[in-house]
């Protein structure tokens, strides 16, 4: 069974604070989604390789690392996973981007797809699927099953908010992908929504609703 992460951080219970609250308008919500990937990718990141290289200090010359930026990919699925791509793309600015588009039908809540762009190689990358919302966990399963389509192996999944169910139905459905998230809340309610969560991420990220 993969790992499941919970940043149960002074910072991230800060910040989740105000991300919740329904006074927080949309610019500072995004700023705070920001902050948070950061906080998040910074754990999830940990296990990514190095390589070793030199580099000259005032004083001498000493043998450092780097990451290979190019071979990590990040995939937010559409829209409110972008408001997470800029947060990892400030500690890795080299990493590629690919796109998936679900929505969650209303009546049904089964994801439907309607857009999908990868990087060529994504195969052989490190991939970071990103969606702030994990609820009943069907739109990121079926955005992994479309990346394991690809080969790709190392993948893991950064949420803000996740529902105990949405954990327990990725971890059934992908259980060698590890989750990385700010916080578990109590449930969802009859429309799918995580309570006490934050509403729809995407209407917040955008101000559509
Ligand atoms: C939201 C959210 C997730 C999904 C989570 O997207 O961003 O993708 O719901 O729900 P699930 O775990 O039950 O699948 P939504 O369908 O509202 O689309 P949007 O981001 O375009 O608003
Ligand atoms: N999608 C959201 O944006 N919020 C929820 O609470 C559930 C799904």
């Amino acid at each position: 069974m993969a790992r499941l992460f919970v940043a149960d951080h002074p910072l991230v219970k800060h910040k989740l604070t105000f991300l919740r609250s329904k006074f927080t308008d949309v610019h500072m919500f995004r700023e705070l989604m920001q902050e948070l990937s950061m906080l998040l990718a910074y754990e999830a990141t940990r296990e990514i390789p190095v390589e070793k290289t030199f580099c000259e200090t005032p004083l001498m010359k000493t043998e450092t690392h780097m990451i290979s930026a190019q071979l990590i990919a990040l995939v937010p699925i559409l829209r409110a996973g972008l408001g997470m791509v800029d947060g990892l793309l400030s500690f890795m600015p080299m990493a590629k981007v690919g796109h998936i588009g679900l929505y969650r039908d209303h009546d049904t809540l089964q994801p439907v797809q309607y857009y999908c762009k990868l990087p060529a190689n994504i195969a052989d990358m490190d991939v970071f699927v990103l969606d702030p919302m994990l609820a009943t966990g069907g739109s990121v399963a079926k955005a992994i099953e479309i990346i394991k389509q690809t080969g790709a192996k190392r993948i893991r999944f950064l949420s803000v908010v996740s529902s105990p169910e949405g954990i327990a139905f990725l971890q059934k459905s992908h259980p060698d992908v590890s989750i990385y998230t700010c916080v578990v809340d109590q449930g969802l309610n009859e429309h799918g929504y995580i309570l006490p969560g934050l509403g729809d991420a995407g209407d917040r990220l955008y101000g559509t609703k």
